[in-house]
């Protein structure tokens, strides 16, 4: 398999084609997800929650993400490593520049920052620096106490107001945009709007890529699993297996089905 860079990407999404992308960890499960083809594996601060069982995203640290990058970056061969800006990382925009330097040289290939519109700023100067930025809108888990719990974002004129954040950020020089939690026809409106791809996780069937958190695709996470949530262990008979009937539902279209979305 090629390696994967941000302009496979935008290749696909021109061809009118999916990818995958899943959480990664560690190194064992970085190799396995490469072997089931997955083109882009996260370095998610879900490691909070599903490594070191804190009630939210928002204890983890640079450090940790950076730990967790390197591991993932033994194990990796070629596909796309994103990892995460955690909870105030980008308190300054020195210190968003000196975070997203520490994990680029941990061995991420490129940053995901949570926000709004008001990211462009911190986008363009990290692009501009040769870091390229995916922004996370719609549910972002880090703001979890401004937003009074986990639910679902851009219904009404929030729809709205998240095409228009996600046209500014594009223009700002973001490359790719994740959009969390949103009812399917936003999804769909983003991914229209922007040449940039779009990847989503409860954002309906639409969008670009899909990515899915690995221990809730396999259905091991503690406690309750969100709607969009599909565990691909039910009808698999190993892990690598599973990690390969995920890649080929998203390529295909098959995942995320009806039951994954809002409306
Ligand atoms: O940290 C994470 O796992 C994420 C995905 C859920 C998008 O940000
Ligand atoms: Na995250």
């Amino acid at each position: 398999m090629k390696t994967v860079t941000i302009n496979t990407l935008r290749e696909l999404k021109e061809a009118g084609e999916k990818f995958s992308v899943l959480t990664c960890y560690d190194s064992t499960f970085s190799t396995r997800i490469n072997e089931a083809g997955v083109e882009v594996m996260l370095v998610g601060d879900s490691l909070g929650m599903v490594l070191q069982g804190h009630d939210s995203t928002l204890p983890v640290t640079v450090e940790d993400i950076a730990y967790h990058t390197q591991a993932v970056k033994r194990g990796n061969q070629h596909a796309l490593i994103m990892a995460d800006l955690p909870f105030m990382s980008d308190s300054s925009l020195a210190t968003l520049l000196e975070n997203s330097a520490s994990l680029m040289r941990a061995g991420a290939h490129l940053v995901k920052i949570e926000g709004d519109a008001w990211l462009a700023e911190g986008i363009t100067q990290l692009s501009q620096r040769g870091i390229p930025v995916c922004a996370h809108l719609g549910l972002t888990p880090q703001t979890v106490n401004q937003l009074g719990g986990y639910k679902v974002q851009g219904r009404g004129d929030a729809g709205q107001a998240l095409i228009d954040a996600a046209i500014k950020l594009e223009a700002a020089g973001a490359s790719l945009l994740l959009l969390e939690c949103v009812p399917t026809h936003i999804g769909e409106a983003v991914t229209r709007a922007v040449k940039c791809p779009v990847i989503g996780i409860g954002a309906g069937p639409k969008t670009d890529g899909q990515v899915l958190v690995l221990h809730d695709m396999l259905g091991i996470t503690v406690g309750k699993t969100a709607k969009f949530v599909k565990n691909f262990m039910l009808e698999a008979s190993s892990i690598p297996e599973a990690l390969a009937a995920y890649h080929k539902e998203v390529k295909s279209g098959e995942f995320p089905a009806e039951e994954h979305c809002f409306k």
